[in-house]
């Protein structure tokens, strides 16, 4: 496996007719990021190419978020990308992605973008698609695959892409789970293992939201208040718990796939999850 930090390397590296398939991450991975790797190999079979990128995004933290103490783990990770059968890994540092500020942004519609994370997170998905966008153009790959963990980043993404009309297939991974449920992601190396148990709670009351409404329940606001104030109750501080349509994140209607959505803190950490139905 190569490992390139820099542009005119990675291109060099990626000439060819191979087919190329590319799984972004901030680093730090998790056996979440590994299936999406394994995905990838799939969608492009065994003479495709590759390609994981590692870069902490400054673009798409606030102030007050955790870039900085955001774990930095090439070396873990590079192991972790080889051992699944990466090709190559683009881990550019800040000067490479950034050399100048960054002016020209990509600013996704606000009706998706400034929802749920985008509201709670303002300027995330701008600083999101800005990246993805500019690492599209860098790796050029034939297939891309995201996580849906991240679910309103996945359908940014991919309303970018069809948009933009860039010629590149959006996959989604299935987000994976600890043996008790925990979702994984980065962020779980903040929590201790009490909080780890306690953690379970949100993709609990995410699934207690699913379940009132295929029992009947269509008060929403009234469930999504019982939901945040579950978490409340156990001494969490949620931002959002949320019952939407798959389709468009929208309010969902009789019918129609479902997806519950939620964001809370736990101590100092926020942790995301998400359960479709
Ligand atoms: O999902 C992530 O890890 C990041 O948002 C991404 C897509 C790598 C962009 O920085």
């Amino acid at each position: 496996m190569q490992i390139h930090h820099n542009i005119a390397g990675l291109r060099a590296a990626l000439q060819g007719d191979a087919p190329v398939a590319f799984v972004p991450t901030m680093g730090n991975l998790h056996d979440g990021h590994l299936a999406l790797v394994t995905q990838a190999r799939e969608a492009v079979g065994p003479t495709g190419r590759i390609v994981a990128s590692v870069f902490v995004n400054r673009l798409q933290f606030a102030p007050h978020e955790d870039f900085d103490r955001y774990p930095r783990t090439l070396q873990r990770d590079a192991e972790l990308l080889a051992g699944v059968g990466c090709d190559l890994v683009f881990a550019p540092d800040e000067a490479t992605m950034y050399p100048e500020p960054q002016g020209y942004k990509v600013h996704p519609p606000v009706e998706l973008a400034d929802i749920l994370e985008g509201h709670f997170r303002p300027g995330f998905f701008i600083g999101v698609c800005t990246v993805v966008a500019k690492l599209f153009n860098i790796v050029q790959p034939d297939v891309a695959v995201f996580g849906k963990k991240d679910y309103q980043q996945l359908m940014v993404i991919r309303r970018m892409v069809d948009q933009m009309a860039l010629p590149i297939r959006i996959l989604a991974g299935e987000t994976r789970r600890s043996d008790t449920g925990l979702a994984l992601s980065s962020r779980n190396g903040y929590l201790s293992d009490a909080e780890k148990q306690r953690a379970l709670l949100l993709s609990q009351t995410l699934r207690g939201l699913i379940q009132a409404w295929q029992g009947g329940a269509r008060d929403i606001e009234r469930l999504e208040a019982a939901a945040m104030l579950t978490l409340r109750d156990a001494g969490w501080l949620p931002d959002y718990m949320t019952l939407r349509r798959q389709h468009d994140l929208g309010t969902p209607r009789d019918g129609e796939p479902l997806v519950a959505l939620g964001a809370a803190k736990l101590g100092q950490t926020r942790l995301i999850d998400n359960l479709e139905a």
